[in-house]
């Protein structure tokens, strides 16, 4: 069984929910503390063990393709006023992968945008991580990626990530129909884009990590366009579901919607919380701005 070496990063949404700040600088590039949403989600793929990124931008996306670029006059700047520390930080993100960067040409649903990455990942099996969705765990535990390598590794089969929601947000998901299961994981029997409540399978949501082989990529070409006229990704996980099996499981880390402003928030929130240098400052001043709530 081959390793999952690749990955896919899909970035190409217009992200209208952070109008006006997304006007000009791609909402993948707006800083949870220091650090861009999309460096955020690299590092979770590098942490799994990936190497070669393919990064699915769109028209005015150019600064995430610079951010993992070479910087030679800040580099030479750095390096001569003695900065050491950012001299490495800036270093460290040109060299962490092989970032690949492909423009998905329409806006024509995440199927499609996967599928722009075909040829750069071939018949290896591949994860993919949404370009919104933050993850936070522990270092010394694998990220959710990296678990659901490890399910893929275990079982061979296509593996995704699930999370319980509450009722009145299923039709804001991917929702899977599964097998009934007494532990974490589930044995997906089909998988439905943004359905409503009374259509709903279960309250099991795709928070947008996932592991799959290589024949998704049929699948998604066979797929018409479904929910909102786009070609789903979803629909072709039902397709692969019947043909080679998939496998969900619940995952160990804290999940933000950073494509959300709320939830853009809560990320900054709690990664300052954890920033050596801004969580002592944080505490004490959320503990005091609480009490005049
Ligand atoms: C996409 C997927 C959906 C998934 C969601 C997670 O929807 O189509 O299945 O549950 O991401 O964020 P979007 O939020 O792009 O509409």
């Amino acid at each position: 069984m081959k390793t999952v070496k690749k990955a896919i990063i899909p970035a190409a949404g217009l992200g209208t929910r952070f109008l006006p700040a997304s006007k000009s600088v791609p909402k993948e590039m707006l800083p949870i503390v220091d650090r861009p949403i999309i460096l955020h989600i690299v590092e979770e793929a590098v942490r799994a063990g990936i190497e070669d990124i393919v990064i699915v931008s769109g028209r005015g996306k150019s600064a995430i393709e610079d951010f993992f670029d070479a910087s030679y006059e800040l580099e030479d700047l750095l390096a001569k006023s003695g900065k050491e520390d950012l001299l490495k930080t800036i270093v460290d993100i040109k060299n962490m992968a092989n970032i690949i960067s492909v423009r998905q040409k329409e806006a024509l649903g995440l199927g499609h945008a996967v599928l722009c990455a075909e040829s750069i990942v071939g018949d290896e099996p591949f994860s993919v991580l949404l370009g919104d969705e933050v993850m936070m765990t522990p270092d010394h535990k694998p990220t959710v990626t990296g678990q659901l390598i490890n399910l893929y590794g275990e079982t061979g089969l296509s593996a995704v990530a699930v999370m319980e929601v509450l009722s009145e947000q299923v039709s804001k998901y991917g929702i899977i129909a599964h097998e009934p299961s007494t532990n974490s994981r589930y044995k997906v029997t089909s998988v439905v884009e943004k359905p409503s409540l009374s259509e709903a399978p279960s309250r099991l949501a795709l928070p947008g990590r996932y592991v799959f082989t290589a024949n998704i990529f049929n699948e998604i070409k066979s797929c018409s366009p479904g929910v909102n006229g786009e070609i789903q990704l979803t629909d072709a996980m039902t397709s692969l579901v019947k043909k080679s099996g998939m496998i969900a499981t619940l995952f160990d880390a804290k999940r933000f919607d950073a494509g959300d402003k709320f939830g853009f928030l809560q990320a900054n929130i709690e990664f300052a919380l954890q920033d050596k240098n801004i969580g002592p400052q944080l505490k004490p001043y959320l503990k005091s701005l609480a009490e005049t709530l």
